[in-house]
């Protein structure tokens, strides 16, 4: 299998394949560039089907973690780490370990962090064996709070871009997921006066939604259609697709979830239908600046400071897309990339 001739190659600076006998380790750590500085990214357990398409998501996902950073103005370049195996069978203490000592190969090149398949605790586990690894219990804690905080921003920067208003008072949204983040965001809406539609595939969390917001709740297929000015995905990705974006009647899409556009087309979909469209890894950015933040310093009002920034960021991703006639999403990676590739860091 050809590294340098995948499709999802993108000039990544290293690729390293770990095995490891005795635990039976089977791991790839892809760095794509750390210009900015060490490439920071978790790792994901995950029963791979084959290897492909094991080194397919780790390419992919450590070049996501190169534009969020960059575009985050973060001191830090893009990484990821895929172990190949069920989290729920195959993962041990000593593996974690093994997994720890495959980073501390690297000598700080790459910086580890929790993933799909992966908790608070393991990341104490993979300690054990290496230092360079983020998110430790007692460390900067649940990111998902300033997740919701960077969501508010963009839902904010977005509303004022599109609508010229400054207030959300009234403003209509319609939010999909209910989960860490969506509620903690939810939570943010309500108290600026939003109107919220919600749904979850949880009733339990529909339920506290509609007493503790007043939300009005629909099922999770008719959250698409709703005749609101914002939709705000915070559950799946690629929710935005040639199905779903006839259906939609909001002005404005802002939310947490990961990958949102199914393909690059549904961005030029979007922006022929005049909705504007905040680019994921933008938006879901304040969980990575929290983690950056991490050790003996750690303070709260920097992070939260840092995160609103997002607000201004997005501006100029709306700025830069309507200068050039591009989608909000390409001209989100122009900006991450001037910064990335012409950083003489
Ligand atoms: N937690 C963070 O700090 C963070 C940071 C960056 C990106 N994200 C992304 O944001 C999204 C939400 O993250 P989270 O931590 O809140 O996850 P979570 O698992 O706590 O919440 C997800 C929620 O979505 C609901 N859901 C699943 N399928 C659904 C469907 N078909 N329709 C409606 N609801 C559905 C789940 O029931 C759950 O309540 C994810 O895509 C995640 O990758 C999260």
């Amino acid at each position: 299998m050809s590294i340098f001739g995948a499709v999802d190659f993108d000039d990544h600076e290293q690729v390293h394949y770990f095995y490891d006998k005795e635990t039976g380790l089977k791991c790839v750590i892809a760095i794509h560039n750390t210009k900015l500085g060490p490439a920071l990214g978790g790792v994901r357990m995950w029963p791979y089907e084959d290897e492909q398409e094991a080194v397919t998501d780790v390419l992919r996902l450590s070049r996501g973690m190169t534009y969020k950073a960059a575009i985050a103005h973060l001191p830090l370049g893009g990484g990821k780490a895929v172990i190949i195996g069920d989290s729920h069978k195959d993962k041990t203490p000593e593996l974690l370990k093994a997994f720890g000592r495959c980073v501390e190969s690297i000598h700080g090149l790459y910086i580890t962090a929790e993933d799909v398949g992966m908790s608070v605790e393991d990341m104490a586990t993979i300690h054990d064996t290496t230092l360079f690894v983020v998110g430790l219990p007692g460390g900067s804690g649940d990111p998902s709070p300033f997740t919701a905080i960077g969501v508010y921003q963009s839902i904010r920067a977005a509303v004022y871009h599109r609508l010229q208003k400054r207030e959300l008072k009234g403003i209509k949204i319609a939010l999909q997921g209910l989960g860490h983040v969506g509620y903690a965001l939810c939570e943010l809406l309500w108290g600026s006066g939003a109107e919220l539609i919600v749904t979850d595939i949880d009733r339990g969390l529909v339920e506290k939604a509609v007493n503790e917001f007043r939300a009005k709740a629909v099922a999770p297929d008719a959250i698409y259609e709703q005749d609101v000015d914002v939709y705000a995905p915070c559950a799946l990705g690629a929710t935005i697709n040639e199905k779903t974006i006839p259906l939609f009647k909001c002005t404005v899409i802002a939310g947490s979830a990961n990958n949102q556009l199914k393909t690059a087309k549904d961005g030029e979909r979007l922006s022929k239908l005049n909705i504007l469209y905040a680019p994921d890894y933008v938006v879901n950015a304040g969980g990575l600046i929290d983690v950056f933040y991490e050790g003996p310093n750690y303070n709260e009002q920097i992070v939260t400071r840092h995160v609103e920034r997002i607000h201004d960021t997005l501006l100029d991703v709306f700025h830069k897309a309507e200068k050039l006639g591009i989608p909000t999403s390409e001209a989100a990676d122009l900006i991450a990339e001037e910064r990335f590739k012409t950083s003489k860091a």
